[in-house]
């Protein structure tokens, strides 16, 4: 949702704020631009495109121009053009400002701008925010922005500089994530961790409601009363090198080949593979606590509420306790009913994603515990939630989830476990044996990750690749892979793909199926399998061309099929981390063959920040 970047030091600004973009085209990709200082005048390079085409349009020699911001946009308000990329400048030229968020009184503002003789030259909502400064400016720029400020509603991550305050950065956040990276002689802002790790792993975190004055010598963090605060500097684990593609034509692709290492990561130290053990111990409940939960509620947005699916049918099994899966964006509004002894779980990626930040303080408020499971060591959720659990997924780049989704799935596995033992749900015993499984799954992706494998993958998504539709079907734990694996082909093949529970077709959606309509129909619940195979029977019925993956054994489901891929033998309970590898291939490869934008598709954004 846009990223911006900004830096103050003795390197060449205009290649730190490119190559600080580049690692952020995940935010956002319509537009892009920056401002650079140079012999004390603000020189503004922008336009709609990506960010090589901002590359080609500085023909500047900015060399000796060493402070600037930047931007990559996703629009939001006003469509990507030259007028509405960002930086939005002042009337007078000498103030130039970034902005990630929503300014959501905008047209109350600007009406009053205008009247006061400000000029507008774009539709976007952070417009407002520059002449708002101007208006206010007396000298001061941190104290015009904090005026400024005070009339604004709505989200920002926001950078501002000024051609009369050489030198200067001012930033501020609120309900949009910012950081710092401290470096010698130099710092850089940025929206997000990956735009620092090449210069530096030292940052600050900024916290709602901060702004920061970032010189190249110098940080220093206020309140928006203008009091100084003092904050702890945070170290970051990823390096720079996760966070590149390595050879990989895409992230995307990669992240999937990382999976065996994700998942191992998310185990290590929380499951000893010999005893089956699982011991989350960065959890502060007592057991007593555990016990006395009488409900659990997660929430979630788009990938990460797929894993939640999942969670609902693995904890109400292994808990024995109710379980509401909610997006978070119905969440917020629908007022949900919740109890002092209710659980809220909440799971993202990002840990900055704006409605499940949202349904995370709505619980606080109302006095119920939230757990957090997130990538991202500092997020905003996994700072504002009374427990959390990592995914050690490391970072995650291509907008499209692939390695997160897996190990929120581990992440609910290893808690159904662990508060199932608590609960005296399960012997010890049963856990263990369930301990074990888990402890295979890393191999077992990698088997799945074969050549062989791969191959297999590649010939089905030819066929895939031609087809405007298809659905996915499944009962149970497969209906809620089959959600994650129609999601994964939508959004990077743009093929409209629905996902039903098989059980569902013949009410409605059997309509749609025709000659040669791809069906991949996921069969991995022994105890719902013949079941499945009667829908797909129904689907066959009406020459629908169909894929069943199913696990190694069930050769018997060839006969009513086009094409099936087997998966390693596993317990049931765990197929899910299983079956959602051949999916998301499936999908990657039918968009490589399209010809589609991968790890940028058309229209989203990573990291949704905003309503
Ligand atoms: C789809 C995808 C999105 C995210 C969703 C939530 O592949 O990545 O649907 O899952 O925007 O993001 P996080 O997990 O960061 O809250």
């Amino acid at each position: 949702m846009c990223g911006i970047v900004g830096y103050a030091g003795w390197q060449n600004a205009k290649s730190v704020l490119l190559e600080g973009l580049k690692k952020l085209e995940y935010r956002g990709y319509d537009s892009a631009g920056m401002a650079l200082m140079l012999s004390g005048d603000l020189k503004i390079f922008k336009g709609a495109g990506e960010i090589c085409d901002l590359e080609d349009k500085i023909n500047l020699d900015s060399k000796e121009c060493s402070f600037g911001i930047g931007h990559t946009r996703w629009a939001t308000h006003g469509r990507p053009s030259d007028e509405n990329a960002h930086p939005h400048c002042s009337c007078c030229n000498k103030i130039a400002i970034v902005h990630n968020g929503i300014i959501e009184n905008y047209q109350h503002l600007r009406g009053w701008l205008e009247e006061s003789g400000h000029r507008f030259l774009s539709e976007t909502d952070t417009e407002v925010l520059v002449h708002l400064v101007e208006h206010y400016y007396t000298g001061n720029l941190m104290e015009s922005m904090r005026r400024a400020l005070a009339l604004v509603e709505g989200s920002y991550a926001l950078l501002a500089v000024s051609s009369w305050e050489e030198g200067h950065l001012v930033c501020a956040r609120k309900d949009s994530p910012l950081v710092i990276g401290l470096g010698e002689q130099e710092n850089f802002i940025a929206s997000d961790i990956p735009a620092l790790l090449s210069h530096t792993r030292r940052v600050y975190i900024l916290d709602d409601g901060e702004m920061a004055a970032v010189t190249s010598s110098g940080v220093k963090i206020y309140n928006m009363r203008g009091e100084s605060v003092d904050k702890d500097i945070f170290e970051i684990g990823w390096d720079a090198v996760e966070a590149e593609r390595g050879g990989y034509p895409h992230f995307m692709l990669k992240e999937i080949m990382e999976q065996p290492q994700a998942v191992r990561e998310t185990l290590r130290g929380r499951l000893d593979a010999d005893t089956g053990r699982v011991k989350l111990s960065e959890l502060k409940f007592t057991p007593a606590e555990i016990q006395s939960i009488e409900k659990i509620h997660i929430v979630a947005c788009g990938t990460a509420y797929h894993a939640g699916l999942v969670g609902k049918y693995i904890l109400e099994k292994k808990l024995q306790l109710p379980v509401e899966v909610d997006l978070a964006s119905e969440f917020r509004y629908r007022e949900p009913l919740l109890a002092p002894r209710d659980l809220v779980v909440a799971i993202s990626q990002s840990g900055e994603t704006a409605d499940t930040l949202a349904a995370l303080r709505l619980a606080r408020d109302k006095g119920v515990r939230v757990l957090a499971i997130t990538n991202v060591v500092g997020s905003t959720l996994s700072r504002e939630a009374n427990d959390v659990l990592f995914t050690w997924a490391g970072p995650e780049i291509a907008v499209a989830s692939t390695k997160a989704y897996l190990t929120q799935l581990v992440t609910l596995y290893l808690l159904a476990l662990d508060f199932a033992v608590a609960r005296e749900r399960i012997t010890s015993e049963e856990s263990a044996e369930l301990g074990r499984n888990l402890s295979f799954l890393p191999d077992k992706i990698e088997e799945l990750l074969s050549t062989n494998s791969l191959n297999k993958m590649q010939t089905y998504a030819q066929k895939l690749a031609r087809s405007e539709n298809a659905f996915f079907i499944g009962r149970n734990l497969d209906f809620a892979v089959a959600m994650e694996g129609s999601l994964k082909l939508k959004e990077i093949s743009y093929i409209h793909a629905e996902a039903h529970a098989a059980g569902e077709l013949k009410h409605g959606t059997l309509a749609l199926i025709t000659e040669g309509v791809p069906v991949i129909a996921l069969a991995t619940q022994q105890h719902v399998l013949e079941k499945t195979i009667s829908n797909v029977q129904e689907v066959k019925a009406r020459d629908a061309d169909i894929l069943i993956l199913t696990m190694t054994g069930n050769d018997h489901v060839e006969k009513h099929a086009h094409e099936v891929i087997y998966l390693p033998a596993i317990n049931d309970f765990f197929t899910p981390i299983l079956t959602a590898v051949p999916l998301q291939l499936i999908s990657y490869y039918a968009a490589e063959i399209r010809g589609c934008s991968i790890d940028k598709p058309r229209n989203l954004a990573k990291s949704v920040t905003v309503e």
